[in-house]
């Protein structure tokens, strides 16, 4: 037996910026210890909550036993497909009433992204995506690996810790004719800036004017403002002006089914016949990279969906997760400007859903950790989900001590 790996070689890989977070957390024995790193919900108690409609909808499945563990269908479950398109799109949708969306079920919004990603390297004649800056650290990674090739557009800015709209219109304008964009449909992660609605209808004329794709990113929808139509309304405007896009759906956050890994790509197109033969392609392209995708997640997700009473509770359950999380930031706030902390903090009641981007550099959120042991990326993100009413006056003790010690 030979002693030397063939991979004695191989390098270390770094931790990934976001869950490497969460692992120097564990590592901490602090009893004060504060994780405000990963985009997963917590409840007052600072614990993982399992909705309880998805309890309901489990219970019916595990007794229902006509249900088997057959291969569900290369794009999914049909049911799960046709709900997903109805709950992005709107159930009035005339595209889905015109059998012009082509959805599948894919691997949560990381999955759907990069089955999207590796469709329109194959099928589409334009390989160049935008994506803002900043965003999601895994987009650029996603696009790339599919062979895309990745710029940016201008997003947010620093000073006024908003939109910079201007740039963001600079850049779009001055976007190769045709290139495919990537648009978060709500709750941008990691500024918590979305544009108004005036300023939507702006960036829909201005990339249907120069033939810019859109790709949305929904990762949020019912999560930013606790309603499942707000949240879509960036969306249902560039299907309702009859164009194409795409639009990738994660269930992770909305109905706390991280671990499963649910999620869907519709594809918009402008006819019945061209949306069957694009679901063609990708079935095409699904099957060499996982074959067909899991079957638990979509039944759980499909029950609730086709259920007029459990939609109706997860509707509930979903504002009082949004709610608690909007009421977070108003605590973090009113802390801030009770202790007279210097700076203008009012961006963390106007920014939008999971995440605040508080503004701290690298060295102030190191010394959060290492003084505080509160636990945050490196850019300043702090997830409001992750904080609690028990931890406001700590998180505002370490956020002051940053803002005048370093
Ligand atoms: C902007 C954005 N897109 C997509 C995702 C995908 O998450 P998942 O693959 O868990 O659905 C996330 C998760 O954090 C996200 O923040």
């Amino acid at each position: 037996m030979a002693s030397v790996s063939v991979f004695a070689n191989i390098s270390q890989a770094p931790e990934d910026p976001i869950l490497g977070v969460t692992v120097a957390y564990n590592k901490d024995s602090s009893p004060h210890k504060l994780n405000l790193g990963v985009g997963a919900y917590r409840t007052e108690e600072g614990k993982p909550l399992v909705l309880d409609v998805v309890r309901r909808a489990e219970k019916l499945l595990v007794s229902d036993i006509s249900l088997k563990k057959e291969y569900l269908p290369i794009t999914g479950l049909a049911d799960f497909n046709k709900s997903s398109a109805k709950l992005i799109l709107g159930s009035d949708s005339p595209a889905i009433q015109e059998n012009r969306v082509a959805t599948v079920q894919c691997l949560s919004g990381t999955g759907s992204l990069r089955v999207g990603a590796e469709f329109l390297k194959k099928h589409y004649n334009q390989h160049t995506i935008y994506i803002p800056s900043p965003t999601w650290g895994n987009h650029p990674k996603i696009f790339m690996m599919a062979g895309l090739s990745v710029k940016t557009y201008r997003y947010y800015d620093p000073a006024t810790r908003g939109l910079d709209f201007e740039g963001l219109q600079q850049d779009l304008s001055a976007a190769t004719s045709g290139s495919i964009v990537l648009l978060h449909a709500c709750a941008h992660n990691p500024t918590g800036v979305d544009p108004t609605l005036d300023q939507w209808e702006h960036i829909r004329k201005l990339m249907r004017s120069k033939g810019l794709l859109p790709f949305f990113d929904s990762a949020y929808q019912g999560f930013a403002s606790g309603s499942l139509d707000a949240d879509a309304q960036s969306v249902r405007m560039f299907v309702a002006d009859g164009g194409e896009c795409l639009a990738a759906q994660s269930y992770a956050k909305n109905m706390g089914l991280y671990g499963e890994r649910i999620g869907a790509l519709s594809i918009v197109l402008t006819s019945a016949d061209v949306a069957r033969k694009v679901e063609s392609q990708l079935k095409l392209v699904i099957r060499p990279m996982y074959s067909s995708p899991p079957i638990h997640g979509a039944s759980i997700v499909a029950t609730i969906l086709n259920d007029r009473e459990m939609y109706h509770d997860w509707t509930v359950e979903l504002k009082a997760m949004a709610d608690r999380i909007i009421s977070m930031r108003k605590q973090l706030y009113d802390a801030m400007c009770a202790k007279g902390t210097p700076g203008d903090w009012s961006h963390i009641i106007k920014q939008i859903g999971m995440f605040t981007f508080t503004g701290l550099n690298p060295e102030q959120v190191a010394f959060m950790t290492s003084e505080y042991h509160v636990y945050m990326t490196s850019d300043g993100r702090i997830s409001m989900a992750g904080l609690s009413s028990s931890k406001v006056t700590h998180l505002s003790d370490a956020m002051h001590a940053a803002v005048t010690r370093v």
